[in-house]
């Protein structure tokens, strides 16, 4: 698939007033400063779609962006920002989970994970907390131009082995990208692609 249009539609705090057209979106979720933007814009090839900072806690806010004018990607604040006093911790984890639960156009959840850091406690208990909810999801390693190719491979043996040991017998999908290198966005869209048709 081919990003020909990108655009921003609206971010909000609540779900009730996020898009109602049922068009279908998939979510960017991981810790802070993970990439998630950045990532978006790699895809979306716009470099300011998304706002990115090199501080953790940039994006606050549930966003919108439509793409192709058939489906929309959805950037969501990090979780794990240990700099976020607690009522914001709060107040973020409590519409995320409520987006994740009540959002009946998600079809599909991406993960990211820094490609450079072991399995964290944080993003293992989120992936059983979409497991136990039943919300599909993909990982997406974020970073990889900042490994050489060996310790990447050794990187990703490692993360699959400890997901195999410690949480499922089988892995969900898995993407490697680099946003920098604007490299893994064709695989995601392709993936993107199929279960957009799978719906039609
Ligand atoms: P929050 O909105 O705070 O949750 O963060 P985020 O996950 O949206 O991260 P963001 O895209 O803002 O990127 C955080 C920092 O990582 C920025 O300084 C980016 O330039 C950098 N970054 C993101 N992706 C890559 C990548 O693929 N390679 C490299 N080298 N840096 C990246
Ligand atoms: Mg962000």
């Amino acid at each position: 698939m081919y990003v020909k249009s990108a655009r921003f539609v609206i971010s909000n705090t609540d779900i009730e007033k996020c898009p109602n057209n049922n068009l279908p979106e998939y979510a960017f979720i991981g810790r802070s400063n993970v990439g998630k933007s950045s990532l978006i814009n790699s895809i979306c090839n716009k470099k300011a779609l998304a706002k990115t900072s090199s501080k953790p806690g940039k994006t606050q806010l549930i966003n919108h962006y439509l793409i192709n004018n058939k489906w929309f990607l959805v950037d969501l604040p990090g979780y794990g920002y240990a700099n976020a006093s607690k009522t914001k911790k709060e107040i973020f984890q409590s519409f995320i989970t409520t987006y994740f639960i009540k959002r009946k156009q998600l079809i599909n959840a991406f993960l990211l994970i820094d490609i450079r850091h072991e399995p964290q406690k944080i993003d293992v208990n989120f992936m059983r907390w979409l497991g136990n909810n039943q919300i599909p999801f993909s990982i997406i390693f974020t970073k990889s131009d900042k490994l050489k190719t060996h310790t990447l491979n050794e990187k990703l043996n490692n993360y699959k082995q400890i997901m195999i040991h410690e949480v499922w017998e089988s892995l969900p999908p898995i993407f490697v990208t680099s946003s920098l290198k604007n490299k893994g966005g064709d695989d995601i869209l392709n993936y993107i692609d199929n279960l957009n048709s799978e719906l039609s």
